[in-house]
């Protein structure tokens, strides 16, 4: 049985089905599919080949971690030091034995002395958000300055509206302060922290607390300031951007700023004049329509309203660079680093101090991008420049376990240096870049060359093309049809060169559920009935190289995911492929985001969107609204973690 072949009868069938049927065929049962042979092949290579399944002689994956011993469940000799959790479905935290947790800050805490504290009832208003910590935060970091002042910048990535104007009475906004909330709820957050009486908290009133809302102006840098497609009525030179918004995980660079990214910028635009608005091919490709997601911020600035102002949206869906050390500092839009629904951006100063920003682009069939620097970084130096004048590069995976890094140029692409900063996504596919599983976070090993990614899911792998009309086939790291559990993939930069253009790959794990599946969906064999999660997506390695994994993914615990519980944080161990449950978070959650204390004894752990369908009352129990929060996860003897 050819797996290609397999591919393309499903993908004509597919057409066809219920949602029912589209389940049973997504998840074939060997006794119902022909492909028992690659299926037995894949199972009887699981223990051997490390992380990596290979996929029978069709997807054979490459084969480069065979030191790696088969995994048992708590192996004796393992680094972790933790026993793990079980599964949860309960409405709260859980960590292990021996460790604590409490709220370090929620969304609606006031930033300062003059404003309210979260009012239950009302949620708050516009000009009380603005000056509170934002809504659902996500990626994060946390910075130290000379005095030991710790400041967290956090990402407040969008809102449910559901839980922004729950106390409405259909849950959705009636006033233009309603619309306006929800918006300030949007963003980024700094605020100093500290622990008082042992619970970290938010230091009211100091200097570094600062809300960047929709609204706070920006300079737009690189090839694409004052390009035609950037300018707007309000901007007509094309050269300030108002706000940021979407930002999904984030990225910290060498010389202590913060970068946000832009993730779903597009469900922001919408318009009621549908004649007034054309969606021309690149509108298209990046989802922009006139329909937003239920926000509504067009109904209340003009510069949403995609007919009244078409590239409104072109200032949207990029990194942006904020330093937390001054809080009159103007945050910067890095054009340099493409325009997509970015993930994260994991830098690296290469050996020869070019620096390298590896970056995911969150959307079915979309692509793995890297940038270098054309610069040097020198501790000390000017770093302007090392953001600006570059090249991205997108990812090409083959089957044989090598890849390649295609530089995005004229040459390469047809487009000028501008028009591949803005329409990255297009210059990637005139490449032929590899078309992944929904690539989230990277994180990349501090104590050796390699890289890691998340690849959420994508229940279209196989099946359906991505926006831009390339294909997704069955293949190299992306292992399984209508993949609906994720998987992390891993490369190594060719002679541990972080601007090389190949490198070798394999896969650290597939997720799965083994007690459902007993084929490629019972995930690698990594993953077993103690440690089972599915979509992958926060990733980030912590000092000792242990690698910290975060899920957003289905918690009904039923039926493919029965058994998983609450989404949860796990830590892998590269060496050995090892995998333990490390935390459960409560009901409708996502855990995104991770970040230290200076002296490493607190882990900070983002919770985002609890009760996000009405079912969680998390942190503060009762009826209350449930709030994305920060948690610190301490020892109980107070040594460090990770
Ligand atoms: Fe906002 Fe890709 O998750
Ligand atoms: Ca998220
Ligand atoms: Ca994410
Ligand atoms: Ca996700």
């Amino acid at each position: 049985m050819n797996f290609e072949t397999k591919t393309k009868l499903s993908a004509d069938a597919l057409n066809d089905l219920s949602f029912d049927e589209f389940d049973e065929v997504i998840n074939p049962k060997p006794e119902d599919s022909d492909f028992d042979a690659i299926v037995e092949e894949a199972i009887s290579r699981r223990g051997f080949l490390g992380g990596v399944l290979a996929m029978g002689g069709v997807a054979t994956l490459g084969v480069t971690s065979t030191s790696l011993t088969p995994i048992a469940a708590q192996a004796a000799d393992s680094r972790f030091g933790f026993k793990a959790v079980a599964a949860s479905v309960e409405d709260t935290i859980i960590v292990p034995e021996g460790y604590n947790w409490h709220v370090a800050t929620s969304w609606g805490d006031p930033l300062f002395s003059d404003v309210p504290e979260f009012d239950h009832a009302t949620r708050g208003t516009a000009a009380s958000q603005a000056r509170a910590f934002g809504d659902n935060n996500d990626g994060m970091a946390i910075f130290t300055d000379k005095d030991g002042h710790q400041i967290l910048v956090a990402n407040n990535e969008y809102t449910n509206r559901s839980v922004m104007w729950g106390n409405n009475p259909d849950g959705k906004f009636v006033t233009d302060d309603d619309i306006n909330k929800g918006k300030n709820a949007h963003g980024l957050t700094a605020a100093e922290l500290k622990e008082v009486d042992g619970k970290w908290q938010i230091v009211k009133d100091s200097p570094y607390n600062r809300r960047f809302t929709p609204d706070e102006p920006m300079d737009i840098t690189g090839p694409a300031r004052g390009h035609d497609l950037m300018k707007t009525n309000a901007d007509p030179d094309g050269v300030t951007a108002l706000g940021t918004f979407n930002n999904c995980g984030n990225g910290r660079t060498p010389w202590g700023t913060y970068l946000a990214c832009e993730e779903n910028f597009n469900g922001y635009f919408g318009t009621a004049d549908a004649d007034g608005y054309v969606q021309d091919d690149a509108k298209k490709r990046y989802g922009v329509s006139g329909n937003d997601r239920g926000y509504g911020w067009w109904k209340v600035d003009d510069r949403f309203d995609v007919a009244k102002d078409p590239n409104e949206s072109n200032r949207h869906g990029y990194i942006t660079e904020v330093d937390p050390y001054d809080p009159t500092s103007k945050p910067k839009k890095r054009t340099a680093l493409g325009r997509f629904k970015h993930e994260n951006a994991e830098v690296v100063v290469n050996a020869d101090g070019r620096i390298a920003i590896y970056m995911g682009d969150d959307e079915r069939g979309e692509f793995l991008y890297r940038y270098v620097s054309d610069g040097f970084y020198a501790e000390g130096g000017d770093t302007d420049d090392l953001m600006e004048n570059g090249t991205i590069y997108a990812a090409k995976f083959h089957a044989d376990g090598t890849g390649e890094w295609l530089a995005l140029t004229p040459d390469s692409t047809g487009m000028d240096k501008a028009m591949i900063c803005i329409h990255t996504r297009m210059a990637a596919s005139a490449v032929g870049a590899t078309t992944m599983d929904r690539p989230e976070w990277v994180t990349a090993n501090p104590l050796k060359a390699e890289v890691y990614c998340a690849l959420t899911n994508n229940k279209n792998r196989g099946i359906k093309t991505n926006a831009g009309g390339d294909e997704t086939p069955v293949g190299g790291p992306n292992p399984r049809e209508a993949n609906n559990y994720g998987q992390i993939v891993r490369w190594w930069p060719s002679n541990g060169d972080h601007t090389a253009d190949t490198f070798r790959w394999d896969l650290f794990v597939m997720a799965g559920n083994p007690t459902v599946h007993t084929d490629a969906y019972g995930g690698s064999r990594n993953v077993n009935e103690g440690n089972m999660f599915n979509s992958p997506d926060g990733l980030a390695f912590d000092n000792k190289g242990l690698l910290w994994i975060q899920t957003d993914g289905n918690y009904s615990n039923e039926e493919d995911f029965a058994g998983q519980g609450n989404n949860q944080m796990l830590i892998g161990d590269p060496a050995t492929g090892e995998i333990r449950r490390f935390l459960v978070g409560p009901r409708e959650a996502e855990i995104t985001g991770v970040a230290w204390s200076a002296d490493r004894r607190t882990v900070f752990v983002g919770v985002q969107h609890p009760g996000e369908r009405g079912d969680s009352h998390w942190p503060d129990g009762g009826d209350k609204t449930p709030r994305s929060s920060i948690v610190a996860v301490r020892r109980d003897d107070g040594a460090a973690i990770g």
